[in-house]
């Protein structure tokens, strides 16, 4: 989404743009370019805790990612602002364990895996709203959704992507954690392309049911890659995220969704329904191999006792393939 596609979706966050008249919060203002704005716009927040923010980065399913200055360490961060409806029904709250979840993010090391803060700022916006913010180390880079559109790696560079990430999913699930949200836009990439990271693991767990129910809502894509399972909200386990990380590996290596229905509702339904046989990925792309075919249609298998069981199990096939000569 450009910044200006984001400027225009926090305005949801501002009712008050009415707040510039009364002077509460000096706001800061930018365009485009992140260049102070002649006409000017406000953001939600101008700080969290210490730091400063500086731009919006994108918008999701739980809220706003922000790029903001920790000037104590000379280094840029990534902020997440959960969206307000995580904070207005305290009960709702009150069974969420989103800071327990956080804390088990914090503490996981790993080169595929976002670094996470393991405390949770609460921070007043403009309107006087208390927000929570999860504090991240920033990927100056892009997602892979642009690679996907961009067609611009060699069947070798997604081979070796796939299994760092395959690595850093399997990372999770060894440790407890199912992410729930696997797609292309939570895994980041640096500008050269040398580190591959996943996030937004940490969120996943937390209130499970609801966060899937306001999931189901976005428009954002989310349900084009859950598994049928979460699509039918039953209970999961880390074969879901198999699942979506096998339509993930499709659009990578097909360049378009194993579904073509003509809209979310349609492919929702291909995704649930077994008379819908996926193509392999190969009918879309030659270049790809009869194993690689394999491998993608097995983690996209609809009865879970038929897909891979584990990502150790298929990373043992994608390495294989890895080491081969492609
Ligand atoms: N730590 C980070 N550093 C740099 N960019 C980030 C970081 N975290 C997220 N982003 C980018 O910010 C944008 C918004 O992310 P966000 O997670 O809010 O949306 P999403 O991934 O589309 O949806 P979801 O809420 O389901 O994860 C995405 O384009 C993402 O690539
Ligand atoms: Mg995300």
């Amino acid at each position: 989404m450009s910044l200006f596609g984001i400027k225009n979706g926090l305005k949801q966050y501002l009712p008050g743009h009415q707040q510039q008249a009364n002077g509460k919060d000096q706001m800061q203002r930018f365009d485009k370019t992140n260049q102070l704005a002649d006409n000017e716009e406000l953001f939600e927040l101008t700080h969290v805790g210490p730091y400063e923010i500086v731009a919006p980065i994108g918008s999701g399913g739980m809220g706003t990612v922000y790029k903001a200055i920790d000037r104590a360490n000379d280094r840029t961060i990534a902020i997440k602002v959960l969206d307000r409806r995580y904070d207005l029904d305290w009960k709702r709250r009150k069974r969420d364990y989103l800071g327990r979840e956080i804390l088990i993010a914090a503490s996981l090391n790993h080169p595929c895996i976002i670094k996470m803060h393991k405390d949770i700022i609460i921070q007043e916006d403009v309107n006087g709203h208390k927000r929570r913010c999860l504090l991240m180390e920033y990927i100056d880079g892009h997602d892979l959704k642009k690679h996907i559109t961009d067609r611009d790696l060699t069947l070798k560079q997604m081979i070796d992507l796939s299994i760092k990430l395959c690595e850093g999913l399997d990372f999770l699930h060894q440790h407890g954690i199912v992410h729930r949200d696997v797609k292309p836009s939570n895994f980041l990439f640096s500008r050269d392309g040398s580190t591959v990271k996943i996030v937004d693991f940490g969120l996943s767990k937390s209130n499970a049911s609801w966060r899937t129910r306001w999931m189901m809502k976005e428009s954002g894509g989310t349900r084009l890659y859950m598994s049928p399972e979460q699509l039918r909200k039953r209970s999961l386990d880390q074969r879901s995220d198999i699942f979506s990380f096998g339509i993930t590996l499709y659009e990578l290596f097909a360049g378009q969704h194993p579904c073509e229905g003509p809209d979310t509702k349609n492919i929702v339904r291909q995704i649930l329904s077994s008379n819908y046989k996926f193509k392999p990925p190969s009918a879309h792309n030659s270049e790809v191999v009869p194993i690689l075919d394999k491998i993608i249609l097995k983690a996209l298998r609809r009865k879970l006792e038929r897909r891979y069981q584990s990502c150790t199990e298929m990373l043992l096939d994608l390495s294989r393939l890895g080491g081969s000569r492609i």
